[in-house]
């Protein structure tokens, strides 16, 4: 999510970390490559994206050009909830982060990947920051959400509790689950912006798939290197706004001496909807996993 808290911006870019998008800058090979990833994408999100992510594809008409141009596209989403999209470098400083958030401002990404790394790159990009966060940002509540969970990092802060308030971005914006009436969908933007985990994180018999309890949330370890082995199941946006409203003074407090919860634990207290095997986990045997 954030880069190392002391770091200055690098040359060129302002002191709040923005940079120009130059979108004439891009050339046809990274339109291209914006181009394949989007129609991938569509290939597996139709079913098992949520209805608000689709939406705000549409709405903001992302594929149209190639790489979007955020000159095209602000206009439209300030209209519908308020929001627009600065580019910076790369990962930025977690506060200079959560400002851009409690002003309505989301950081992407100005580069695009290689051609070699369609299906993974470790630093967030273009296409995973406005293809994967920016259509659920169309979405009034979560719109909001986003904003609160700003005003609520750089509180988080302050209080030393960032580790906590990160593993709910990470299991919600990143990596959330929805139950819609048709079935489980995808809001987070982690998923949606890789092909192999949209399929995984709904078929796979190896993660499992748990109701979304917030502190329950807030004390899971997770992992940055692989696929998830944990999805976290949300009733609805307005049901996680609600939820997040509440002063987390109190459950700062209590998670100070509550231990962290492994990746793949099954608690008697968890609502499961799926237990999984965690057979895909073990097969990468020799990999570690990377937790946070
Ligand atoms: N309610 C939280 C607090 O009191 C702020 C917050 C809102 C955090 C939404 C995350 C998401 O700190
Ligand atoms: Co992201």
């Amino acid at each position: 999510m954030a880069a190392l808290d002391t770091a200055l911006p690098p040359p060129g870019a302002r002191p709040d970390w923005t940079i120009d998008q130059r979108w004439s800058s891009y050339d046809s090979a990274e339109h291209g490559v914006w181009t394949t990833l989007y129609e991938r994408q569509l290939g597996v999100l139709p079913g098992r994206a949520c209805d608000a992510f689709l939406k705000g594809l549409d709405a903001l008409d992302l594929h149209r050009g190639g790489i979007p141009d955020f000159e095209r596209i602000n206009p439209e989403l300030q209209r519908l909830t308020g929001w627009r999209v600065v580019a910076v470098p790369g990962l930025v400083p977690d506060a200079v982060f959560f400002d851009h958030l409690a002003n309505r401002r989301f950081p992407a990404g100005q580069f695009i990947r290689t051609p070699d790394q369609l299906d993974y790159l470790s630093e967030p990009d273009i296409f995973h920051d406005v293809f994967g966060h920016v259509p659920m940002l169309t979405d009034p509540t979560f719109a909001d959400y986003m904003q609160a969970y700003g005003e609520g990092g750089l509180r988080a802060q302050g209080l030393n509790q960032l580790h906590h308030l990160a593993r709910l971005y990470w299991y919600t914006v990143e990596f959330g689950l929805m139950q819609a009436p048709e079935g489980l969908r995808i809001y987070g933007a982690g998923i949606v912006s890789s092909r192999a985990e949209s399929v995984f994180c709904l078929e796979d018999p190896s993660p499992n798939r748990l109701g979304f309890d917030l502190e329950r949330v807030m004390r899971t370890l997770y992992r940055i290197d692989d696929f998830q082995q944990v999805y976290f199941v949300i009733s609805s946006i307005e049901a996680l706004r609600k939820v997040t409203l509440q002063d987390f003074g109190p459950i700062y407090g209590r998670l100070a001496g509550a231990p962290d919860i492994a990746i793949d634990a099954v608690l008697p207290t968890d609502r499961v909807l799926t237990h999984g095997s965690q057979a895909y986990a073990r097969s990468r045997i020799g990999r570690t996993p990377v937790t946070a």
